[in-house]
């Protein structure tokens, strides 16, 4: 059994119109980073709870989670109006395993993420597993419009600290922008942009692949990975790539 522990809001960012960070302080038990709390506020008498990855690593407070405003969800619009000194509830033990623990070393990790996806990544690339495992690091962030592309400052950061080994790619669907890809994170592997831009191609060999966020953009990515020789990977029977769908 999960128990509820009281948390309290420490920090919130608005990054844009209905996308925010909160961050709390709370006696949560030790986590691997990749792992989600349910975050829990009562409402109308009864405990609404709903699954975030943590953004922070395992080592650092205060427990951050990254999340945008469903208008018709029943928790999102509350959540968004927390303010520091305000109290919710979180699961006292993370879960999930949508972690690197089990996957083998190879050459390039790639981390594709939708929307708030990207979050579940900048835990674990601020814990030293990624660059202990992978010789290349590429984060790919697709997003509807350029104001979604959040984080700039940790992931300048983590740009300065891993220096060639880390690549960055935003790439935005909606409209276009000066220094990113156009178009889906599908779309971009199709049509090979992707592994152009960084000289590196995703082969069963040498690659493995995360994939996080939209559930229709895993869909779609892994009929496109599998076509390529990927195939899912278990903790039980090692394979080539990993999903954790949010919507
Ligand atoms: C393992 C796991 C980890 C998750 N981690 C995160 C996270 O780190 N950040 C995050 O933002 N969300 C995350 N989610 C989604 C989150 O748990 C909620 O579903 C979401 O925040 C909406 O909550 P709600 O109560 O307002 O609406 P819900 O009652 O949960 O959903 C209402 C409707 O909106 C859809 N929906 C849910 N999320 C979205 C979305 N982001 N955009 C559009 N439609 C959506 C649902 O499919 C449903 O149809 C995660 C989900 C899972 C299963
Ligand atoms: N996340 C945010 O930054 C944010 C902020 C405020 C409000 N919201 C609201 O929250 C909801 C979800 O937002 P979201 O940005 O997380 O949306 P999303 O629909 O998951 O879009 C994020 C990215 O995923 C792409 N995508 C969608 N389906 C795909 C598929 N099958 N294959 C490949 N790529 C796919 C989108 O491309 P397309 O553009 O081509 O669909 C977009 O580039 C929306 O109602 C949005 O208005 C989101």
């Amino acid at each position: 059994m999960n128990d509820w522990v009281r948390a309290k809001v420490v920090g919130k960012h608005q990054w844009a119109e209905g996308l925010y960070s909160v961050q709390f302080d709370a006696p949560i038990a030790d986590f691997v980073a990749g792992q989600y709390i349910k975050v829990g506020l009562d409402i109308e008498g009864e405990r609404i709870g709903r699954p975030y990855s943590l953004v922070n690593p395992p080592q650092s407070r205060p427990l951050e989670i990254y999340f945008n405003e469903v208008p018709e969800g029943p928790l999102t619009p509350p959540l968004s109006a927390l303010n520091p000194g305000d109290e919710v509830w979180l699961t006292a033990t993370a879960s999930g395993i949508f972690t690197l623990e089990t996957v083998a070393p190879a050459e390039t990790l790639w981390m594709l993420a939708t929307g708030t996806g990207l979050g579940v990544y900048l835990s674990m690339l601020r814990t030293p597993d990624p660059w202990e495992r992978f010789k290349r690091v590429i984060l790919v962030h697709g997003v509807r419009l350029s104001a979604d592309l959040a984080y700039a400052e940790t992931l300048n950061d983590i740009a300065n600290q891993h220096g060639e080994r880390f690549t960055y790619l935003p790439a935005v669907s909606r409209e276009n922008c000066s220094g990113t890809l156009g178009g889906r994170i599908t779309d971009l592997l199709t049509d090979g942009q992707l592994e152009t831009r960084v000289g590196v191609s995703i082969e069963p060999a040498t690659s493995h692949v995360m994939l996080c966020g939209n559930s229709a953009m895993i869909k779609d990515a892994k009929a496109i990975l599998e076509a390529r020789g990927l195939i899912r990977h278990r903790r039980q029977a090692p394979g080539h790539y990993s999903t954790e769908g949010y919507h």
